[in-house]
């Protein structure tokens, strides 16, 4: 994402559009283009959590022709919900503006066909589907790809230089810069071939399920609230809880000291939301992936129920 927001040749006017639930790496890099005079405008969800598709058509057409990126999470780590970023891709085109799509948690859990859903860019990191930190992928349309100015220059990038100048290589190797991770692409190699095994509308079935057990395991308890839409088919394999009055750190620490259950607590890096409703500790987020099942969810609802039916008395 940060190639992408500082590979583009800005024009001092230009507006960016993200929804209000983004993880800080799909608002920052937006952000620190406010010293060359590009704007960012949100989209604010409904109370839902849900994608407010008429209020991002009406931003994008009171925006006009300064319109230049519209960057949406496709699924989010906040709370599991998905945006339909088919229609809002059609209707950032319609506008005239480069779709960027943030996959981080919709490719490791659900099928993504980048040509149905007709974005011009889609990033996702490799650390979120079984792989090595530090990895990710930026898949984009050709002719934007090798429009980006490269952020970072080294050896590779180029097909010659010399004191007065250089030439750059065609995409990738122009964006590459530095000598390759190589540890890094082998690891990525065996988790993409570890998962192409598998299924995965099967996984996301899978996560639907076990979401469902937690979900319903847990709705009734005091001091509970689960963000976003009540159905768990909604949320994906993620279950973020709002806690009232009780700590979501010390109940994160309790979950796994007393029955060994990770989950984790705090702001997720989606900043912005928890700011905008002025939630300071932020949520307890249980989320699911291909390694867990019924059990797994059983176990985080008996333990949970446990610890805030006794931390409510
Ligand atoms: C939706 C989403 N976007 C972006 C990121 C950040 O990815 P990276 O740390 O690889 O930049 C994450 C989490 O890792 C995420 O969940």
């Amino acid at each position: 994402m940060n190639q992408v927001a500082h590979g583009i040749n800005w024009r001092e006017g230009d507006v960016v559009i993200t929804s209000d639930r983004e993880h800080n790496s799909n608002l920052v890099p937006w952000l620190k283009l406010a010293e060359l005079g590009v704007e960012l405008r949100t989209v604010k969800s409904h109370d839902d959590n849900t994608f407010d598709i008429e209020n991002f058509e009406n931003i994008c057409a009171e925006v006009g022709n300064k319109l230049r990126m519209v960057s949406l999470v496709h699924v989010g780590n906040l709370d599991g919900v998905e945006i339909p970023v088919k229609t809002a891709s059609k209707i950032a085109h319609d506008h005239g503006a480069i779709v960027h799509i943030d996959g981080a948690q919709s490719v490791p859990h659900l099928p993504v066909d980048i040509t149905d859903i007709g974005c011009d860019l889609l990033s996702f990191s490799i650390h979120k589907m079984l792989g090595p930190t530090g990895m990710g992928v930026l898949w984009g349309k050709e002719h934007i790809l090798s429009e980006l100015e490269p952020i970072c220059a080294g050896g590779g990038t180029v097909t010659d230089a010399d004191k007065s100048g250089y030439s750059l290589k065609e995409i990738p190797s122009r964006l590459e810069g530095g000598l390759g991770h190589y540890a890094g692409i082998s690891g990525t190699e065996a988790a993409l071939d570890f998962l192409s095994n598998y299924d995965m509308q099967k996984f996301a079935e899978q996560e639907i399920r076990i979401n469902n057990i937690i979900s319903e395991g847990i709705k009734n308890l005091p001091n509970v609230e689960i963000i976003g839409p009540e159905s768990a088919r909604e949320r994906g394999g993620i279950c973020s809880i709002l806690l009232d009055g009780i700590d979501v750190q010390n109940t994160g620490i309790l979950l796994d000291e007393m029955d060994s259950v990770f989950v984790r607590s705090g702001l997720h890096c989606v900043n912005q939301w928890f700011n905008d409703k002025g939630i300071e500790q932020g949520s307890l987020r249980a989320s699911a992936y291909a390694y867990n099942n019924d059990e797994d969810a059983k176990r985080f609802v008996d333990s949970f129920s446990e610890i805030i039916e006794t931390l409510s008395r």
